[in-house]
């Protein structure tokens, strides 16, 4: 028998409501793996009357039988990962950081939010973490890994080398770094902490899956921001596609079993970039109003449009996603009439796949009825007539079978199909 871990992707451009499914799932799986990414993804889960924030920590955390694991694929923060802790009691054997993770550490940060201030209006409007510097110096391989904790005293010695190599450009860019003494005495703290977690974890997932045991990934971001595939260079740093599963935790690609694509009935990006079906009136602030639409992470306002069939198109296939999952149908609610993107016009003709720039293409519309009330819906019956022929007009444009819709923020109001 074929033992197969499934797949959870977004397909826009992140904050695609991965969270309620993820969570849905992760009450049913044994192990639970972040493979890309980094604390700039992020969302909130409410269990009874608490609420917990999640960055870096799977979703498994809120099953206590679940194991969760922190892939190689992962920049990893140990102070924020340490404060996110924090929300926890005791985690170990619960637990597992790859010793192949990339370290992310404050200069990272400080590189990011200074590259963005001399950018100006050039900027990506990243999430000011350090993502990219962290993902910029594991390729150009002058980075460090987790397991390097172990020896903090060697882990000094080489960060102030880096240091020293890069003097002159942090003194352009006015980014301070900490002296040896500031950076050991760090470093111990975070071995202290974190050192009972790190580990293999690939032989760990190998494991599991040899044993039969459920093992659920969990992507972060969204298709459109992947390093490839999205809108370069307003993307994030990661391969945020079902490949970079594979190889944020060293599996193989007969290793990934169902691929589930989760996709907002609606579309939205923080940050700057192409958008062609960003919604500029009024449709875009109710949007945002309804949805609630601000970042989890940095609480700025999304910007919000309209569902991209083209650009979903093809994130199912580069995904290879089996089923997509509609989120957050009922902000669609008393809208008269609903737009979908159907095709890009740029320099004047007509497209229907993503261009290598999105920046020139516009977006040509379907124009659906709208209804009055999906909230709340747990069947697809129970759907207004025009809400299922919404979904059901999608489902054709975008090659694959809609399984799952979400109708509230409630974990009851899902429909399955
Ligand atoms: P970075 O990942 O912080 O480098 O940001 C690069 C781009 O990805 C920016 O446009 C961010 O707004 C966007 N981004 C990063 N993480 C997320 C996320 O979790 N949801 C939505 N957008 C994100």
């Amino acid at each position: 028998m074929k033992r197969q871990a499934n797949l959870i992707v977004g397909l826009q451009w992140g904050d695609e409501g991965k969270g309620k499914i993820v969570d849905h799932m992760a009450q049913t799986h044994d192990y639970v793996c972040r493979f890309a990414g980094g604390h700039n993804a992020g969302h909130t889960i409410v269990v009874g009357d608490k609420t917990y924030a999640l960055h870096l920590i799977p979703s498994g955390v809120l099953n206590p039988k679940a194991i969760n694991i922190v892939g190689n694929g992962v920049v990893f923060s140990p102070s924020d990962f340490i404060k996110e802790m924090e929300q926890f009691d005791n985690l170990e054997g619960r637990l597992y950081l790859s010793d192949k993770a990339q370290l992310l550490l404050s200069y990272h940060s400080k590189i990011d939010q200074a590259r963005e201030r001399m950018k100006g209006d050039k900027a990506i409007g990243t999430t000011g973490k350090g993502i990219g510097p962290a993902y910029g110096d594991k390729v150009a391989r002058v980075g460090h890994r987790l397991g390097e904790l172990h020896n903090p005293q060697k882990l000094t010695k080489k960060i102030l080398e880096y240091f020293k190599m890069n003097s002159a450009i942090f003194d352009v860019m006015g980014v301070d770094t900490p002296n040896e003494d500031e950076l050991l005495s760090e470093l111990i703290e975070y071995k202290e902490v974190l050192e009972p977690y790190i580990t293999d974890t690939t032989l760990l997932v190998w494991k599991a899956l040899d044993e039969g045991k459920k093992v659920l990934l969990e992507g972060a971001q969204g298709t459109m921001l992947d390093i490839d595939h999205g809108t370069y260079p307003y993307v994030t740093s990661s391969t945020t596609v079902s490949a970079g599963a594979c190889s944020g935790l060293g599996l193989n690609p007969k290793d990934i079993g169902a691929v589930t694509g989760i996709a907002k009935a609606y579309c939205t990006r923080v940050g700057n970039g192409p958008f062609p079906s960003e919604d500029l009136g009024e449709d875009g602030e109710r949007l945002r109003k309804s949805g609630h639409e601000y970042g989890t992470t940095t609480g700025r306002p999304r910007r919000c449009g309209w569902f991209d069939a083209v650009a979903m198109r093809h994130a199912v296939r580069i995904n290879g996603v089996e089923q997509v999952a509609l989120m957050k149908l009922d902000v669609l609610d008393g809208f008269k009439e609903i737009k979908v993107c159907v095709a890009y016009e740029v320099e004047g003709n007509r497209i229907d796949y993503v261009p290598y720039d999105l920046e020139d293409a516009t977006a040509i519309y379907e124009i659906f009825d709208g209804w009055e009330n999906s909230c709340g819906a747990r069947s697809f019956e129970e759907l207004p007539k025009n809400a299922q022929e919404y979904i059901l007009s999608l489902e054709k444009m975008i090659n694959c079978p809609i399984g799952i819709i979400s109708t509230s923020p409630e974990r009851e109001d899902t429909i399955i199909r």
